[in-house]
């Protein structure tokens, strides 16, 4: 599998990235997320794999990106990915998600979902490029601007889509590198 060229790092999150993350969210969503549902998240959630883009050096690492999602059933759902405004439009994002899509593969699962503000539009360009299409909407989904949710599917997570996938993380090394 691919890996971020030196000195960058994709591990697993743990409690310790939990201030770099939530430094992200807060810069990134006009609600940011509570402490306490991450903690649930890392430590009595099962279902919820996430992950962080670390910048290593110096005694501790810098977090510059983070993403998760859960596996419920046959299905993946992508339920956060969020890049530090200074690293945005250079591929992380780009990264994290291909990163987890690949995960995917793990599970394994059919099919890979998630919900976005209708007027992320940076966010929903990302995941047509990764062939995520609408599936439906849920109006005045988020609470705090009454924005509504755009429902995106990718599916299936089959051979041909591993084959494209593979071809973007092959670009996407080369522009990274
Ligand atoms: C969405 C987000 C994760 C993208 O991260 P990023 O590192 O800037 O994205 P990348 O540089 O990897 O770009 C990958 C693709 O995303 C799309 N994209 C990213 N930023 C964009 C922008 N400002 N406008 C339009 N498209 C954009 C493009 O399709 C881009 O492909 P390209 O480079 O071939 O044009 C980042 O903007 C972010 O953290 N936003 C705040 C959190 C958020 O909204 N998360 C999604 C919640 S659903």
């Amino acid at each position: 599998m691919f890996l971020p060229p030196p000195p960058f790092a994709l591990r697993k999150m743990t409690l310790a990235d939990l201030d770099g993350a939530l430094a992200i969210d807060r810069l990134s969503f006009p609600t940011p997320a509570k402490r306490a549902m991450y903690i649930h998240e890392l430590t009595g959630n099962p279902l919820a794999h996430y992950q962080v883009l670390a910048r290593m050096g110096g005694r501790t690492d810098s977090i510059i990106g983070y993403a998760g999602y859960w596996v419920l059933a046959d299905e993946q759902h992508i339920s956060a990915v969020a890049v530090h405004p200074d690293w945005r439009r250079q591929g992380w994002g780009e990264l994290l998600l291909l990163h987890m899509l690949l995960q995917a593969y793990e599970h394994p699962v059919n099919l890979s979902t998630l919900e976005v503000r209708r007027r992320n539009l940076a966010a929903q360009s990302l995941y047509g490029k990764y062939r995520f299409e609408v599936a439906g909407e849920r109006k005045g989904y988020y609470k705090d601007t009454g924005d509504d949710a755009i429902l995106m599917t990718a599916a299936p997570l089959d051979a041909p889509y591993f084959q494209f996938l593979q071809t973007q993380w092959d670009g996407l090394a080369g522009r990274l590198r």
